[in-house]
């Protein structure tokens, strides 16, 4: 069922989880997450670079490719469809495509550019019914050849962007994109808990999952943080598994060359990564309640 990421947050943030945000990419990977989430009823986001819409054909099929799966699969618990790290004009896009949620990444402006685009942003996805996600302080690390050094969001500036009403808000504490690099000093609990004292009830956004350890992430959720971004480490156990299959030669036996084969073996690590996270976040069990 595809709804807004707005309820599913408050209900996080009211009951100490957080909801996996996976990014997706093709087919099998919409398809895995989407069965993973129906499998232990946990809510569930997908998310949506500029990068990844394009190279799937645009965001209007991405949209009737997430509705039409969410009906042939029978999926019943909340699905919200999300644009991750939108652009201004990526979130008319999306909006215009029909998903229920975006994300304007306005942290590369100063904070009066990124004030007032946010704010009409927050009118234009609120006038439909959408969901919104705005970010302070950059997010290190690469994302779509979009390079930035990370940074901790200052507390105040969150407030300001909160009272914009948006409905979720990606703050940096230290969290990076992709792998962590070695001596990764770790995530700013002390920024975290000055920006959760100065925005309240706001769900927060942890972007940059992949490698975040464990006990950290659980820190994080009692903390505010009710929803956690994975893609890199889907990415990475995808690749993992195919090569071990190609490597074992399995592609020359009989029809394994056969894209419904050789895909099959990423298909499930994903699948198992997905049910991983679901369960270290809480949401599991939670879509109907
Ligand atoms: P990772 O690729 O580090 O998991 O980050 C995902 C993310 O934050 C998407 O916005």
């Amino acid at each position: 069922m595809l709804v807004t990421a707005t309820e599913m947050l408050k209900k996080a943030k009211a009951g100490h989880y957080a909801v996996g945000h996976f990014n997706i990419n093709n087919l099998e990977w919409t398809k895995s997450i989407l069965l993973t989430a129906q499998e232990l009823e946990s809510p569930v986001i997908l998310g949506v670079s500029e990068g990844a819409g394009k190279y799937m054909g645009g965001f209007e099929v991405v949209s009737a490719m997430v509705r039409a799966l969410d009906k042939s699969l029978g999926i019943t618990v909340p699905v919200a469809l999300h644009l991750d790290h939108g652009s201004y004009d990526g979130c008319y896009k999306c909006i215009k495509a029909g998903f229920t949620s975006i994300m304007f990444d306005g942290s590369h402006f100063d904070i009066d550019e990124n004030v007032a685009k946010t704010t009409e942003l927050v009118h234009a996805a609120h006038q439909l019914g959408l969901s919104i996600e705005a970010e302070v302080g950059g997010i290190g690390g690469e994302e779509d050849g979009v390079v930035s050094m990370g940074e901790c969001a200052d507390p105040e500036e969150c407030a300001k962007i909160t009272a914009l009403g948006v409905d979720m808000l990606a703050a940096g504490i230290g969290n990076i994109h992709g792998v962590y690099p070695e001596g990764w000093p770790g995530l700013r609990f002390d920024v975290l808990d000055d920006i959760q004292k100065k925005t309240g009830a706001m769900p927060l956004v942890l972007h940059g999952g992949t490698g975040i350890p464990d006990e950290m992430v659980k820190k994080a959720i009692t903390l505010g943080v009710s929803k956690v971004n994975v893609n890199t480490e889907c990415q990475l156990v995808f690749a993992e598994a195919t090569r071990k299959y190609v490597e074992a030669g399995k592609d020359l036996e009989g029809k394994g060359f056969d894209p419904r084969k050789l895909l099959a073996p990423g298909t499930e690590a994903i699948k198992a990564k997905v049910k991983e996270k679901i369960l270290l976040f809480g949401s599991d069990g939670k879509a109907f309640n």
